[in-house]
């Protein structure tokens, strides 16, 4: 990320049509005040601008309302790591963070006008998952009050048209009066939508590895991040669900994305705001490319690039890690984030640790190469890739949940940078399943309180070393671990 270009800067170097092009001429002329010839095509520009349609001159920031707030994002944004603690589930670190339970029930109490939600299934009462557990009250206390608001604002949901899931919550939600579009991104990408996010008021937005399922809140280890106060960042995420929306509506995805779906922020030119009063760089990625409008960051390439940036650490933690592809047939190799850790390792002697889900559903195949990245570890050559696996153990009760028990978050965090997916780490999730992911950097910032990325470090710490994770070694066996 290079984050010494001022927005008024970005706004130039995002033009890209005629008569922006002159304008961006205009801007580095005048600031010259280089001649005569240089205010002549400022006023040409400037009439251009004033006498063409909106569309024709910069539609993505004019039809957003980015033009502005781009010259500087003086929101007070504010940002907090929620997290699901699977009920019994104990740390002997501090790190304690709100829930993701809470911070749901608080973004619709703070919603007056829209609630923008980009999602994989629902099954947010014990009815859709035909259980009968106390646990599912949060959930169900969740979709109680979307079908609320549904009635009194605009409320929105994308929502992948997989078959075989349950649709009571949505049809809920619609006979309460929200709109939803159905996303087949089988038929599209052969993916699925597997993003999860919340865009409420165009201001507060949520995202992170939590489904909308009631076992999300109670029974299922996830970690997100809710950043209030905050429309630029929230303008932008809207433009990743307007996205969805529009390829909802229209079953097939533009090719190149119309000029309004443009985003000037990325790992290049990030945005700049304040979170919790820290300077910081932000941006958001996405997956798949294909998904990408222009200037938008892939979500591989958002990963390949914190990886390559770290000097000393990259630490992540993902419920599922395999250098193939998972879904594809026949099934493919697919090394590019395997090979960029070995690659830190060896090259700049970066400490690698992975943390990794294991239940009974884990793929098998996973462990092998699991054995693999752990094996390159070598104290004489100073080579230092650890891997451990995190069991979220099950009482009778519990055991009888389906698909519950499990840390399914995915994030990374390096000594610069804190990464929040909502993707499996396999080479389907960048390829052609939807996805997103924030990018925080606060590396500049001499900001004495804590930051994102050192609350998310003392997470993965606090997981690392508890009772729940082990060392995978070489002849560690998933049958006997979960
Ligand atoms: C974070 O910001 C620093 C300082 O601006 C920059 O050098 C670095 O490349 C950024 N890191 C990433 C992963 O974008
Ligand atoms: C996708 O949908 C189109 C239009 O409904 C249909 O003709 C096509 O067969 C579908 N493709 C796949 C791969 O399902
Ligand atoms: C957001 O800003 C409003 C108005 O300034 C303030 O009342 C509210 O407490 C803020 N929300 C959060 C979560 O900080
Ligand atoms: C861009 O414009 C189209 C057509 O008006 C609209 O459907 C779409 O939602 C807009 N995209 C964004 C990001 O606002
Ligand atoms: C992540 O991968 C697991 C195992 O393949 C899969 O069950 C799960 O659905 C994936 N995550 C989500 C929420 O799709
Ligand atoms: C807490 O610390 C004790 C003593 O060090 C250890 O035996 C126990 O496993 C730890 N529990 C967790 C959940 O990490």
């Amino acid at each position: 990320m290079k984050t010494d270009i001022p927005y008024n800067q970005l706004d130039a170097e995002g033009n890209k049509q005629g008569s922006s092009q002159r304008a961006q001429l205009c801007y580095r002329c005048l600031v010259a005040l280089a001649s005569v010839a240089c205010v002549l095509l400022a006023a040409v520009a400037i009439y251009n601008f004033l006498t063409a349609p909106a569309s024709s001159y910069h539609p993505a920031l004019v039809s957003s309302g980015l033009q502005k707030k781009m010259e500087s994002c003086s929101d007070p944004c504010k940002i907090v790591l929620v997290e699901s603690i699977p009920e019994g589930l104990e740390f002997n670190s501090s790190s304690t963070n709100p829930s993701i339970f809470q911070a749901w029930i608080s973004l619709m109490s703070e919603a007056r006008s829209s609630v923008d939600i980009a999602s994989f299934y629902w099954t947010l009462t014990n009815k859709d998952t035909s259980t009968q557990d106390p646990t599912a009250s949060q959930g169900e206390e969740v979709l109680k009050r979307l079908a609320v608001l549904s009635g009194n604002l605009h409320v929105r949901i994308a929502v992948d048209s997989q078959e075989g899931k349950p649709q009571a919550d949505l049809t809920l939600l619609e006979n309460s009066g929200a709109d939803i579009r159905k996303v087949d991104m089988r038929n599209l990408t052969s993916g699925v939508l597997h993003t999860k996010f919340w865009v409420v008021d165009k201001k507060h937005v949520y995202i992170g590895s939590a489904n909308m399922d009631w076992r999300s809140l109670t029974q299922v280890k996830e970690l997100g991040a809710v950043v209030y106060n905050c429309s630029c960042l929230a303008a932008d995420l809207e433009k990743i669900f307007e996205a969805y929306w529009f390829v909802g509506g229209s079953q097939s995805i533009p090719s190149p994305w119309p000029s309004n779906f443009t985003t000037l922020y990325n790992k290049d030119t990030p945005l700049q705001l304040p979170l919790n009063s820290t300077p910081s760089s932000v941006y958001l990625s996405s997956s798949p490319p294909s998904f990408c409008a222009t200037g938008r960051t892939p979500d591989l390439q958002s990963i390949l690039s914190v990886m390559e940036d770290a000097e000393s650490f990259i630490y992540i933690a993902v419920m599922n890690y395999l250098p193939t592809t998972e879904f594809t047939h026949p099934k493919r190799y697919w090394a590019d984030i395997d090979t960029q850790l070995r690659r830190s390792a060896y090259e700049k002697k970066v400490r690698v640790r992975l943390l990794i889900s294991c239940w009974q559903h884990s793929p098998p195949v996973m462990l092998p190469f699991l054995k693999s990245l752990a094996s390159v570890h070598d104290s004489k050559n100073k080579l230092d890739i650890q891997v451990r696996l995190f069991v979220v153990p099950a009482d009778p009760r519990q055991k009888k949940i389906p698909f519950a028990r499990v840390n399914h978050n995915k994030y990374m965090v390096t000594d610069k940078v804190a990464y929040i997916g909502t993707s499996n780490w396999s080479g389907d999730y960048f390829l052609s399943t939807a996805g997103s992911a924030l990018v925080v950097n606060q590396t500049d910032s001499q900001s004495a309180g804590p930051t994102v990325q050192s609350q998310l470090k003392d997470i993965f710490e606090r997981d690392w070393h508890s009772a729940y994770s082990s060392p995978v070694t070489h002849n560690a066996n998933l049958e006997l671990f979960c």
